[in-house]
């Protein structure tokens, strides 16, 4: 089989397309033959070493990529549910060797879903990751209804634009924040209003905020607070460890000096999680923008891309090519 790896940490150029032979499930787990797969920054921090020190973190030789799609092609025993040819959807753990830039994979059924009829599987692998993050972060933590007012900092991003399709499709009131080259992306995906952060402060536009989605690191609830009503949460993605203790600083201070709430967002993924993106992307809410589509030799422009920091949308992985 075709798989895309590399044998140490380090930039883009690590990366290889290699043969190597099929893996063998264990019990509970499926063979898949993967049709899509998609990028997320994840994927670049495994790879050039930032993740290597935390536990249980699988260093190189190692595979590239979590999210997925395809079909199911064997199993190792019993696997109720799931038989040949189904269409399933997931994550392999981003600690394991294996990835999903590869045209086989073994993966727990823990881990997958059924992909719906209504989605492709580029659509589907698109979803897990970045609107399972979304999701989790404006339904289960702010619990945003009908009528709220949300900022969204990185509107245009693979977590920030299903974070404005399933806030706009909820009936929430949305106001976008991105870089120039976003706006008129942004204003597509049904923002009530779209900032450039280049030319004006999206604090001043559509405050007081109920809730306030940072999903680039770039603010710190003492920035925004004075823009969010005194009940409102503050989430953050966090895009590395100092983003991740600063957030949980603010979130252990708020809980003795406001009534606003701080949340450092960390996914909870699995099958359950999946499920419910399943049916919500069946229904509309979360609609994927798969910006383009590369080959296994073409991830590792498409990562140096990434790395820039300026996505739109999701980058799909045809791993056939
Ligand atoms: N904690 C978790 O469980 C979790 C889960 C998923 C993702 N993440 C992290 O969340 C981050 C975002 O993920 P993603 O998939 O959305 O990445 P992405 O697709 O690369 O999007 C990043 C976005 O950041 C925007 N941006 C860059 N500079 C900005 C600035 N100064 N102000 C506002 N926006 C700015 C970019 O848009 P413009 O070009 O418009 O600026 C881009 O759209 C990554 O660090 C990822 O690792 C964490």
């Amino acid at each position: 089989m075709r798989a895309l790896r590399y044998s140490r940490y380090g930039p883009p150029e690590v990366l290889e397309v290699v043969e190597i032979p099929e893996p063998v499930p264990r019990p509970g787990e499926l063979v898949v033959r993967v049709l899509a797969a998609s990028l997320n920054p994840l994927d670049w921090k495994i790879r050039s070493g930032h993740l290597r020190y935390l536990p249980g973190s699988a260093g190189p030789p190692r595979g590239v990529g979590c999210d997925f799609a395809g079909e199911v092609a064997g199993s190792g025993g019993a696997t109720p549910g799931f038989f040949p040819g189904a269409r399933v959807f997931g994550t392999l753990s981003p600690f394991g060797r294996q990835g999903t830039c590869a045209t086989t994979i073994v993966v727990g059924v823990d881990r997958v879903a059924p992909t719906p009829d209504a989605l492709t599987d580029a659509m589907a692998a698109a979803l897990p990751i970045a609107a399972g993050t979304a999701v989790q972060a404006l339904a289960d933590h702010a619990r945003l209804a009908a009528g709220h007012r949300l900022a969204v900092v990185g509107a245009a991003g693979g977590v920030g634009h299903f974070a404005v399709r399933y806030a706009r499709h909820i009936g929430a009131r949305v106001t976008g924040a991105c870089g120039p080259d976003n706006v008129e992306f942004v204003r597509s995906l049904g923002a009530d209003a779209v900032v450039d952060y280049t030319r004006d402060d999206w604090r001043a536009i559509g405050a007081p905020y109920d809730t306030v989605f940072d999903t680039t690191g770039h603010t710190r609830w003492g920035d925004c607070r004075g823009a969010m009503v005194p009940e409102g949460v503050y989430l953050n993605t966090s895009p590395d460890a100092s983003s991740v203790a600063a957030t949980m600083a603010d979130a252990l201070r708020a809980r003795f000096t406001t009534r606003q709430r701080i949340v450092p967002i960390a996914l909870r993924g699995g099958a359950a999680a999946w499920r419910r993106l399943a049916s919500l992307a069946a229904a509309g809410a979360l609609v994927p923008h798969l910006r383009e589509t590369v080959g296994l030799a073409g991830v590792a422009d498409a990562m140096r891309a990434m790395e820039r920091g300026h996505g739109r949308g999701k980058i799909v992985v045809d791993v056939a090519r």
